[in-house]
């Protein structure tokens, strides 16, 4: 079972054949920024500083093919297939500039 390290926070929790890295950082208590969990939003848009993943299908809003060039994943649709390095993007639940936004909206 692959250990990914998760670097916002410098803890490594392993993942589950399988698993995708955000459900496994989930069931760990992690706060891993995160909206849809179904490769739809974005929101658990990471970078992959190490290792391989495989990706499973989300849509093009979500992660362009641009974003996958540049090294950039989807923790809620990346199953890594070897020991891996990554960092969110995104804040978790402390508000971020999404939230102030929608705030002023409403
Ligand atoms: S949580 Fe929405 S794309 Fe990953």
């Amino acid at each position: 079972m692959p250990d990914v390290t998760l670097l916002n926070i410098g803890r490594t929790i392993t993942v589950a054949e399988g698993q995708t890295i955000l459900s496994a950082a989930l069931e760990a208590g992690v706060d891993y920024p995160h909206g849809c969990k179904a490769g739809r939003c974005g929101s658990c848009k990471s970078r992959l500083a190490e290792g391989q993943v495989d990706h499973l299908d989300h849509t093009r809003f979500a992660l362009t093919a641009e974003d996958r060039e540049a090294g950039l994943i989807l923790a809620c649709r990346a199953v890594p297939t070897t020991d891996a390095n990554v960092a969110w993007l995104g804040q978790g639940r402390s508000p971020g500039r999404g939230q102030a936004a929608d705030l002023v909206r409403t």
